[in-house]
């Protein structure tokens, strides 16, 4: 079977990129990417692809060559599904903030509603492939849906997991470690898997290519980000120690990265991690894990984000107890407020709760970030629901650069390692601050030495 037609439902973080790359990459297939979200389709399609609505290195010049041509971004979500052989899933996952599995499911209802919709609309045999990071056997949902409410319409489902991080999306998406199918071990589901894999091997070696079982591939995601993100709790924990005993966090991760069993990446102790994925997938093992009575299970993979947690606390706390033990009417200087460098994502970002626990002891925040927008940065604390919006708004103000956000400060805290930090003036910086300066490094990216000899206070994570 060859697919020449491709929808999306989802022009998000994961959406966007991934079929700008599919595009670009198989100029004989139409691939239109379908959002509700009508201010989000204005922006991909906005002529100037600098402004489409996803920072991603490389991305827009990707955007400018295919959009037009066999990438299009549309609000006909119906349309878009009745023409194509092959629908991705690529919808938000959250998770769930009320009911059963409240702060610990994944929220199925925006891939239900799709489910829904692709059953009403098909008039064709349909591939279906799930994109969007999923609990294990929501294949098996979205199938009985289809099934159940469809046209006599024959569905396969797919599992395809995405990989990419992001501030990496172009370079993951184009040279990727491996790709991940899930299918059915039926002649049917046979076929399917092959015509993504054809996909695929337009850009990728087929050895990279891996076809499995549905449940393995589903697992396989929420296994790769708990093992990746359980690494960083594991460096950070080990940063504690570092901070007590005198040792160095950056040359234990050094000396262990270099036993080729451990390898050197992931091992950045931070203020903790962020993004749309970590947390929440882990909080789903181990809701998955729990809903099997697997307690031990549970509890090993919460440990990763109860260290998480108390990162992003004791980072706060440092900063109180080393401003004497009060932040009050203090200006606190956020550099970076997106959950990474090279993204303009601020979702799980550990600067939100940074930010929300020295509002608690009531100090006047000012964050610049190069890409993060203010109207972002408000929503991101009032979705928190600590204060009121006016209480937020007097405590918080985002500033065009790092000079003015730093300008009367008592203390620089680092969020994001975005690397224009490292090549300030920090002399013109230190200048224009109360005394003494404190620098709070929570990335470790900004050289310490230099900076005490200009006459910080310098801490870093972990030394
Ligand atoms: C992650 C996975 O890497 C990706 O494969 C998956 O598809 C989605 O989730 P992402 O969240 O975009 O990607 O970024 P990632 O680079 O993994 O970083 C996640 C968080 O961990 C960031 O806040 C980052 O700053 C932090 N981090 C990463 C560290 O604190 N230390 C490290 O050594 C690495
Ligand atoms: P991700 O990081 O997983 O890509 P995002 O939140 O960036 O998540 O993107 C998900 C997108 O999916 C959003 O733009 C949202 O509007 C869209 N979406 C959610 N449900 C539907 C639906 N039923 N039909 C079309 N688009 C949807």
């Amino acid at each position: 079977m060859k697919i020449t037609k491709i929808c999306c439902i989802g022009a998000g973080y994961v959406g966007g990129p991934t079929m700008a790359v599919i595009a670009q990459k198989c100029p004989h297939i139409q691939v239109t990417v379908v959002d509700l979200n009508e201010q989000r389709i204005k922006d991909w399609n906005d002529p100037n692809t600098k402004n489409i609505p996803i920072y991603e290195p490389g991305l827009s010049s990707i955007v400018a060559e295919a959009r037009g041509r066999n990438l299009f971004f549309s609000t006909e979500v119906d349309k878009a599904i009745d023409e194509a052989e092959m629908i991705f899933i690529s919808v938000n996952t959250p998770t769930k903030t009320y009911g059963k599995g409240k702060g610990m499911a994944a929220d199925l209802k925006y891939i239900e509603l799709c489910a829904r919709q692709i059953a009403r609309v098909a008039k064709q045999n349909k591939i279906v492939v799930e994109k969007s990071t999923l609990p294990v056997r929501t294949a098996e949902a979205i199938k009985s849906i289809l099934d159940n409410t469809g046209n006599g319409v024959q569905f396969q489902i797919l599992s395809n997991p995405e990989f990419l991080a992001e501030g990496t999306a172009v370079t993951d998406l184009l040279n990727p470690d491996r790709i991940l199918i899930g299918g059915d071990t039926t002649p049917e589901g046979e076929i399917a898997i092959k015509a993504l894999v054809d996909v695929y091997a337009n850009w990728v070696a087929e050895e990279k290519i891996l076809t499995t079982n549905v449940w393995s591939s589903e697992l396989s995601k929420l296994t790769a980000n708990a093992f990746l993100a359980q690494r960083i709790s594991s460096i950070n924990a080990m940063s504690e120690l570092c901070e007590k005993t005198g040792a160095d966090v950056s040359e234990v991760a050094r000396a262990i990265g270099m036993d080729s069993r451990i390898g050197p990446k992931f091992l950045k102790a931070s203020v903790g991690f962020g993004g749309s994925c970590f947390q929440k997938d882990i909080l789903n093992l181990v809701y998955i894990a729990k809903s099997y009575g697997l307690n031990e299970v549970a509890d090993y993979w919460e440990q990763v984000i109860v260290m998480n947690d108390h990162q992003k606390r004791r980072f706060s706390n440092k900063i109180v107890q080393t401003l004497y033990n009060t932040v009050a009417d203090k200006k606190i200087a956020f550099l970076g407020w997106a959950f990474k460098k090279d993204t303009n994502d601020t979702r799980e970002s550990a600067a939100i709760y940074v930010a929300d626990d020295l509002i608690n002891e009531q100090a006047k925040i000012a964050v610049y970030d190069p890409k993060v927008s203010e109207h972002k940065i408000m929503n991101d604390l009032n979705y928190l629901e600590t204060r009121s919006v006016t209480d937020n708004k007097n405590a918080v103000v985002a500033f065009e650069n790092a000079y003015d956000a730093c300008k009367d400060a008592h203390a620089i805290a680092i969020l994001t390692e975005w690397d224009e930090f490292v090549s300030y003036d920090w002399q013109k910086i230190y200048d224009n601050m109360h005394k003494p300066a404190f620098v709070f490094d929570g990335r470790n990216i900004l050289n310490a030495k230099e900076l005490e000899e200009i006459g910080f206070v310098y801490h870093g994570i972990g030394s």
